[in-house]
């Protein structure tokens, strides 16, 4: 396992949980969940390519599974699969569908994909603003590499005006923000958003439930986006506001665009991951990743029924079935706690205090992110500490235990979106959609 943050956790876990493996675990820092379940852990860069492999060499590793996207960007499953590796995550080639939102807007348009928005990507300012103009300024402004889920900028969110648009516009070309001096533009689209995460074996998708991300750092959805605040699941694998039709639809988009790698001559292996936005005239791709979501995968991956390595295998030697696949139809509420400041300045090497058999004792899960274990203690990081879910007949039920799981942790600095999850802030959610949809 490649990786330290939440997500990896819950990896490992579902790693653990499906067969009497070895887990060896590289990461950049000391998770102390992943620690524990790890046999050995190698504390290095996961992007660090030559460190990784050798470390999987020297251990006789079956099968790799890369969590982020800086070593999928960097490599590393090429590095891997050289060596005669099995990895169940996506080739440098295939990942491109998140790691240049250029190539995939430019994808979607060759094979004719639904779900596609006006856009254009600019290297002169003076190009990207005549676009933003023509839209009235209601943009998205985004670096076209990554940034961690922080570097869009929306219009009626971040900025109110073109005159803003073109100034963040000429910002990401003259730093090179995302890694490139270009720009990528596209129309503003306005509605709810859901994530769906799918197994691919190359050939064919293999949906998971719906979840929603709150990626804003404040209640209500406000404030700067982050790397996401926490996320919910339904026990109907739908959301409050999300048709099946609707679904069906993000599958149908999902399985087009593994198509499309196929013909391009990278077929993608791993979980595909779409961020849609549900609008008035139907589901539009916000963007694509090659990888689980975070938090996405602590709302699907506790309720998965399956054999998880099984699943990884099959997806590595590209022959899944449908058959190896089946989720609790249960409800899920993750929430995230971040340090003080996340988003802007966090509050970096604090303690936490976390009460592990408190939390198990309410039926929570508790997942660790980026933090450190020393002597024995939980410190922060610049980025998110940990993750709590609550899984329930129905998401108000997830929600009040996620909820009794977070009493038992404590710090000075800390942060929680408590709205995440809540009756009050869902309903907002489907309410806004029926005026939307009319
Ligand atoms: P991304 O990194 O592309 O997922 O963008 C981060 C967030 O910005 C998304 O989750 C959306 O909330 C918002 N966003 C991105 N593109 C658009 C768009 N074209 N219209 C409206 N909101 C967008
Ligand atoms: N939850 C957003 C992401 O993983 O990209």
């Amino acid at each position: 396992m490649v990786g330290g943050g939440a997500r990896e956790h819950a990896i490992c876990e579902a790693v653990k949980k499906s067969k009497d493996v070895d887990l060896f675990s590289v990461m950049h820092n000391r998770n102390p969940g992943i620690l524990k379940l790890a046999k050995k852990a190698k504390i290095a860069k996961e992007t660090e390519i030559d460190k990784v492999v050798e470390f999987a060499l020297e251990n006789e590793i079956d099968l790799a599974i890369i969590g982020p996207e800086a070593p999928l960007e960097a490599g590393l499953t090429d590095a891997l699969i050289e060596k005669g590796i099995k990895v169940s995550s996506p080739t440098r080639d295939a990942a491109r569908i998140e790691t240049s939102k250029e190539w995939m807007r430019k994808l979607m348009e060759k094979y004719r994909i639904p779900g596609i928005v006006k856009y254009g990507v600019f290297n002169e300012i003076e190009d990207a603003k005549d676009f933003i103009d023509l839209l009235n300024g209601e943009v998205a402004v985004k670096p076209i590499g990554l940034t961690g889920g922080k570097g869009v900028r929306v219009y009626g969110d971040h900025f109110s005006s073109a005159e803003e648009a073109v100034r963040y516009a000429k910002e990401v070309i003259e730093k090179r923000i995302g890694g490139f001096p270009k720009v990528l533009i596209e129309e503003k689209m306005i509605g709810e958003e859901f994530t769906l995460q799918a197994f691919s074996d190359g050939k064919n998708i293999y949906p998971m439930p719906a979840v929603q991300d709150h990626k804003r750092l404040l209640p209500g959805d406000k404030g700067p986006n982050t790397g996401g605040m926490g996320s919910y699941s339904c026990e109907d694998g739908l959301l409050p506001f999300l048709k099946k039709s609707d679904y069906e639809e993000g599958c149908f988009i999902l399985q087009k665009v593994i198509e499309a790698l196929n013909k391009e001559g990278c077929p993608f292996i791993g979980t595909i991951y779409g961020q849609f936005m549900l609008t008035a005239e139907g589901v539009k791709v916000i963007e694509i990743n090659s990888r689980f979501g975070d938090p996405e995968a602590m709302n699907v991956l506790p309720l998965l029924k399956g054999n998880f390595v099984e699943i990884c295998l099959s997806m590595a030697e590209g022959n899944l079935s449908e058959k190896k696949i089946d989720f609790d139809g249960k409800a899920t509420v993750c929430k995230y706690v971040v340090p003080e400041g996340y988003g802007t300045k966090s509050m970096e090497n604090v303690p936490i205090e976390v009460n592990e058999k408190g939390i198990s004792k309410t039926g929570a899960l508790l997942y660790y992110a980026s933090v450190n274990l020393k002597n024995g203690k939980v410190y922060t990081t610049k980025s998110r500490s940990l993750a709590i879910v609550g899984i329930g007949e129905n998401v108000y039920e997830a929600e009040r235990i996620c909820e009794k799981g977070l009493e038992h942790v404590k710090g000075d600095h800390i942060f929680i979106r408590h709205d995440i999850g809540t009756r009050e802030l869902i309903e907002r959610k489907v309410k806004r959609m029926k005026t939307l949809r009319g």
